[in-house]
């Protein structure tokens, strides 16, 4: 008997490896690791890392994971970084004609944001120039959905979140939770969002220093919009101009999202309270209708 070379050993290993996930009694979780399987053997026979290379692979995933905390997900971090939140995030997009293109949510997002009045400021500081947004959300056939609420939450002008500053921002500053008013129309006054790095900090911010990468997103507000009927739509609105519009950090810019800035005219200044001039974004969010079975 011949031996096995080394090439068809590897390839029989990963149908032997596929085939013992064989009994699997939940048929997609089969499927899932039989494809996992077989992309990572090919992955490793493509790149044949050395002993060297796989244990700096494995001292990297174990500090990934000591990384993580109730207020850190290095993992998600390291899925931003590789761009595969972001392709997950439009494969489960809705597709709909008309609708909003949606993006990550990022680790930035409270569950608990702040209700606030129609109008009010998410701005807790008041140190900086105000910046009206107003708004809609409609459904694809452009009707205004009256139910409908906003979650909005965004960094200060220097680029923190409110949970990178426990010190220096009181909670809840930058965020707020809005509900439209019966035409599905929404405004309120914040200030100028500023482009920031993601953390670097932890293993992921040694990955982009060791592939020259850099650490920075765009400037941007998040937005989670939700009526009965329809998906809810988790989207950033970015701010025009940004230098990091071509070359995010985490791959989530989409040419849709990158909002228009304008300035408040004498009437809507006195409607809302600030001065002729002040800038202003609109932002009209359009939600797929639910998927029914
Ligand atoms: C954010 O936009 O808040 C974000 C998204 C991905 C990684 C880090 C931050
Ligand atoms: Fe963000």
């Amino acid at each position: 008997m011949t031996a096995n070379k080394p090439v068809d050993k590897a390839l029989s290993l990963t149908d032997e490896v596929v085939t013992a996930f064989d009994a699997t009694p939940d048929p997609r979780l089969r499927a899932i690791l039989g494809s996992l399987v077989r992309y990572v053997h090919d992955f490793v026979r493509d790149v044949e890392p050395s002993m060297a290379e796989w244990s700096t692979a494995i001292e990297f995933l174990t500090a990934v994971g000591q990384k993580c905390s109730d207020v850190r997900q290095e993992f998600v971090l390291l899925s931003d970084v590789l761009g595969i939140s972001m392709l997950i995030e439009t494969i489960n997009d809705s597709n709909a004609p008309g609708s909003t293109d949606s993006t990550v949510l990022g680790p930035f997002h409270m569950t608990e944001s702040p209700l606030r009045e129609l109008g009010e400021t998410t701005d807790m500081i008041g140190v900086a120039d105000p910046v009206v947004v107003t708004g809609s959300v409609r459904n694809t056939r452009r009707e205004l959905l009256s139910g409908a609420s906003i979650d909005v939450w965004q960094c200060d002008p220097n680029g923190f979140y409110d949970v990178q500053q426990p010190d220096v921002q009181p909670p809840g500053n930058g965020r707020a939770l809005f509900h439209a008013d019966a035409d599905g129309q929404f405004w309120f006054q914040t200030v100028m969002p500023c482009h920031y790095p993601i953390p670097t900090d932890g293993p992921v911010g040694t990955l982009l220093n060791a592939t020259s990468r850099h650490p920075f997103r765009p400037a941007h507000i998040h937005f989670i919009a939700a009526a009965p009927g329809h998906r809810t739509l988790t989207t950033h609105i970015f701010i025009p101009d940004d230098p990091y519009l071509g070359s995010d950090a985490v791959f989530a810019v989409k040419r849709s999202l990158i909002g228009e800035i304008g300035a408040v005219g004498d009437d809507q200044a006195l409607e809302l309270g600030v001065p002729t001039g002040t800038a202003v974004l609109n932002v009209d969010l359009v939600l797929a209708p639910e998927i029914t079975n």
